[in-house]
């Protein structure tokens, strides 16, 4: 728990209603590792937003967000609007300034900074844009700065997609039935309306044809963490992502403002796990080397739970009618990587199940990313001389099949130097396996 005296900044987020703001999670987070003395609190605003700011100014909070319905209406009370919040008509963050705070807007370049995360190049690009709320206007003007030259901005009132039009020159503002209008191309996909928030919602346009435009599409919902366009890009074989990192990266440009400091990707990756907890999975994920005991002790921590269990490596030989040595001989190394990514995606529905992984998953950032969403991420860790104890004799890992004991023990030793940064920096908790029965690593695991 966190000390607070007299010298704690106060920093916070004004908007209504404000129960179920994820900002604390954000800015309490950066506070603790970044070593700030600061506590951000939610603070309900009734309807005078003008007497609220005046009020917080006088007792020195030092910074705040603001949400909704206040991202206008804030404007009038504050003693300068930045340009490109003026621009956007929306104010999300005030810094102290001149006896008062000074409002900016973080949406735009908290998107632009998750798509420069993501690799996502804008510059020269065309997009596409579905809805034309507050969200869909922040896109708008990203993602002009960004460099793209022409957006569609499609939306169920066309009225309100002129509007955005008149201010956003590269927008061409059209009706959702009129998507066919659209020329045939490669665009970037950005959803901002709200369906997709209830478990019922479908597409806003369901048809394959307008999907398979999309090199890249990006959902500004978070939750569920897969929404129905997630979905049919996915199943399109388009590379898409939900909006949890435009929120991260909101927060962290935010709080970057108030405290004058940078925040690496490293802060920013550990923030996105905290909130992945706090909104998906009540899973436990478990990785590490192959023979450090994944099965057994996911067995156990299922029964001890009473949870779930799935073992990676059999869903996708079960599913594949072939054992992984089988599509490592007839196939590819290459191509298992590809099943499993495909296959670590789909196991967002997933809950209070133990998921015992392969030991390679982690390799690549998009099964983080995705094994990250499920839950608790558990490292077994196991010294050289246990792993090779643990897998001499076992035929059914090809990556290890060696001539002799020692050959084996060189081959772990290498494999453990590459990956063991990856699971470390990875895991939410490493636990120690040597000379422990699976009964006991299980008991040892906080979940
Ligand atoms: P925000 O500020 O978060 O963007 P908003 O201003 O309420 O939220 O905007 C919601 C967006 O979702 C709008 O584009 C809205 O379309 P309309 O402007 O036509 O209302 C869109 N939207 C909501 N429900 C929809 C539905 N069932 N079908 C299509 N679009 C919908």
């Amino acid at each position: 728990m966190k000390e607070i005296s007299g010298k704690t900044n106060v920093i916070g987020v004004i908007g209504n209603p404000i129960e179920h703001t994820l900002s604390p999670v954000i800015h309490n987070t950066l506070c603790s590792l970044m070593g700030i003395d600061a506590v951000y609190v939610p603070l309900k605003v009734e309807s005078d937003i003008e007497s609220a700011v005046k009020g917080l100014s006088e007792s020195g909070v030092y910074g705040l967000n603001v949400t909704v319905p206040f991202k206008r209406d804030v404007m009038k009370a504050l003693s300068s609007v930045d340009e490109e919040a003026a621009e956007i008509g929306a104010v999300n963050t005030l810094v102290r300034s001149n006896g008062g705070y000074k409002g900016y807007n973080t949406d735009m370049q908290g998107l632009l900074r998750a798509l420069e995360a993501k690799k996502v190049e804008l510059s020269g690009k065309k997009a596409i844009v579905i809805g034309a709320g507050g969200a869909a206007r922040a896109v708008c003007f990203a993602l002009m700065h960004g460099g793209v030259t022409d957006i569609y901005l499609l939306n169920r009132s066309v009225e309100k997609a002129e509007d955005i039009a008149k201010d956003v020159p590269i927008v061409k503002a059209l009706s959702i039935s009129d998507y066919k209008k659209i020329p045939g191309d490669k665009y970037l996909m950005f959803q901002c309306t709200s369906v997709g928030l209830e478990p019922a919602d479908g597409l806003v346009i369901d048809d394959d044809t307008f999907y398979i435009m999309a090199e890249y599409g990006y959902d500004l919902i978070y939750n569920p963490a897969v929404t129905p366009f997630n979905k049919k890009l996915s199943e399109l074989g388009i590379r898409n992502d939900n909006g949890l990192t435009m929120l991260l990266y909101q927060g962290v440009i935010a709080f970057e403002m108030w405290f004058g400091v940078k925040i690496s990707r490293n802060i920013s990756d550990a923030v996105y796990a905290e909130l992945c907890k706090r909104l998906y999975g009540n899973n436990v994920v478990l990785v590490g080397y192959m023979g450090s005991g994944k099965t057994s002790v996911g067995k156990e921590i299922a029964k001890m739970r009473g949870m779930d269990f799935i073992d990676l490596d059999e869903y996708i030989e079960k599913k594949e009618g072939r054992s992984i040595r089988e599509i490592f001989e007839f196939e590819s190394e290459e191509y298992f990587r590809n099943l499993e990514t495909r296959t670590i995606k789909s196991l967002f529905k997933l809950s209070n199940t133990v998921i015992s992984t392969g030991g390679g998953s982690v390799l690549r950032k998009e099964n983080r990313d995705n094994l990250r969403k499920l839950g608790e991420i558990v490292y077994l860790k196991a010294d050289v001389d246990t792993l090779v104890d643990r897998l001499k004799g076992d035929e059914s890992r090809p990556l290890l099949q060696a001539e002799s004991e020692a050959e084996l023990r060189k081959r772990i030793a290498s494999m453990l130097e590459s990956r063991n940064p990856y699971y470390e920096i990875f895991a939410d908790q490493v636990v120690y396996t040597d000379r422990l029965s699976p009964f006991e690593i299980a008991e040892i695991i906080e979940v």
